[in-house]
């Protein structure tokens, strides 16, 4: 674990002289190129030109409050402007150095060395075959790759069974390129390029609340397996980080989860809801009381319940509980409100020790 952690520090200056290898430009060998190679001859697709946009006017505050990760998504495409507007936010080249030496993007980039491709799986996006693409940035064009078989199940499993993601319209993956980055900075590379990821999903994040679709950065998936998907040469470049985008459904309001008004709670009341409350496939969760607070427990996640009235409560990890009680004021049943907007029933069983 110590050896993973320390790729996050820095060196102090007589350490750095001792452990920083002479770099590849103190060497004097050429920069590599700042975008994959691809078929010279490969049909490109035009996108929207960043002069053309006619979306993405949302005020900054209003995005920067609104942001969330976002993972229910609509059947509703793309249009090729939503996505030419992404790839421009995330990846967009402003300008490349005269001396070859970097590439000035939308965001930044230690050095400028912008050591990532984007490849992009995509589902539904109106006038484009569904398939894997890659960005080609420099140019603001698209390349198709190839098609993808089930592409919404595939997709699915190799993010260890996230099904919502193979459900987006469109999907972003972010390979590392690190030899770009190494070139200059050598061994303290791996730091930079994790945070210069960062900034680019942040960017994405952003991009989508203004033109009002949703994402959420990925850090689950099966490497080998998608990586040999894209059919990459993993010695000098793999995935990194994922992201689905789509359009979100409108999200349902607590208070519309709700049946009873807002109402003050008695200590008491509380301790009748005490118990485990068990669905259809096992899954169990249990209530508890700690110091006349309600506790919701799932497996070892606990928090505290938020009463809204005596029989009713607002959840973090999961939005919201309500409790049916039958005709002797006795808990019966428990209704959730998740965290994808879905409801869930659960039967109450008695707690253990009663
Ligand atoms: C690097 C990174 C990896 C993440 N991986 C996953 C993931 O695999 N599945 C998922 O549902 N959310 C994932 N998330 C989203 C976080 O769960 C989410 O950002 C966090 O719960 C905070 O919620 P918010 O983004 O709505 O503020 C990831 C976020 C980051 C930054």
């Amino acid at each position: 674990m110590k050896d993973r952690r320390d790729f996050l520090r820095f060196f102090d200056s007589e350490d750095y002289e001792k452990e920083v290898p002479e770099s590849d430009e103190q060497k004097k060998i050429p920069p590599p190129s700042f975008e994959r190679d691809y078929p010279k001859d490969a049909p490109l697709i035009d996108l929207v030109s960043p002069k053309e946009f006619k979306i993405g006017k949302t005020p900054f505050l209003n995005i920067v409050n609104s942001r969330k990760s976002r993972r229910r998504y609509t059947d509703e495409p793309l249009t090729l402007e939503e996505l030419s507007f992404l790839l421009w936010s995330t990846q967009g080249v402003k300008k490349i150095s005269k001396s070859g030496r970097g590439v000035f993007r939308t965001v930044p980039s230690s050095g400028a060395k912008s050591p990532f491709e984007t490849y992009l799986v995509i589902n539904r996006v109106k006038g484009l075959d569904p398939g894997l693409y890659r960005y080609i940035s420099f140019n603001h064009k698209m390349m198709f790759i190839k098609t993808i078989d089930d592409a919404e199940k595939t997709i699915g499993e190799l993010s260890y069974n996230q099904k919502f993601i193979g459900k987006a319209p469109v999907i972003f993956y972010w390979t590392a390129v690190p030899y770009r980055t190494e070139w200059r900075y050598t061994i303290l590379s791996h730091k930079f390029i994790a945070i210069d990821l960062g900034l680019i999903c942040q960017n994405l994040y952003m991009a989508c609340e203004a033109i009002k679709l949703g994402t959420v950065a990925i850090g689950y998936y099966e490497q080998d397996k998608i990586d040999k998907l894209f059919e990459l040469d993993t010695n000098d470049e793999f995935v990194v980080l994922l992201a689905p985008v789509g359009r979100y459904p409108e999200e349902k309001k607590v208070t519309d989860f709700f049946k009873n008004p807002k109402a003050k709670v008695k200590p008491d009341a509380l301790s009748k809801l005490v118990g485990i409350y068990v669905k259809d496939d096992g899954n169990k969760i249990e209530f508890i009381l700690k110091e006349n607070l309600l506790v919701a427990k799932l497996g070892s996640y606990e928090e505290i319940v938020d009463p809204y009235n005596e029989t009713e409560f607002e959840g973090e990890y999961l939005k919201a509980f309500r409790f049916i009680l039958n005709k002797e004021g006795k808990p019966e049943k428990l209704v959730l409100l998740t965290r994808h907007d879905d409801t869930v029933e659960l039967i109450y069983q008695k707690p253990e020790s009663s």
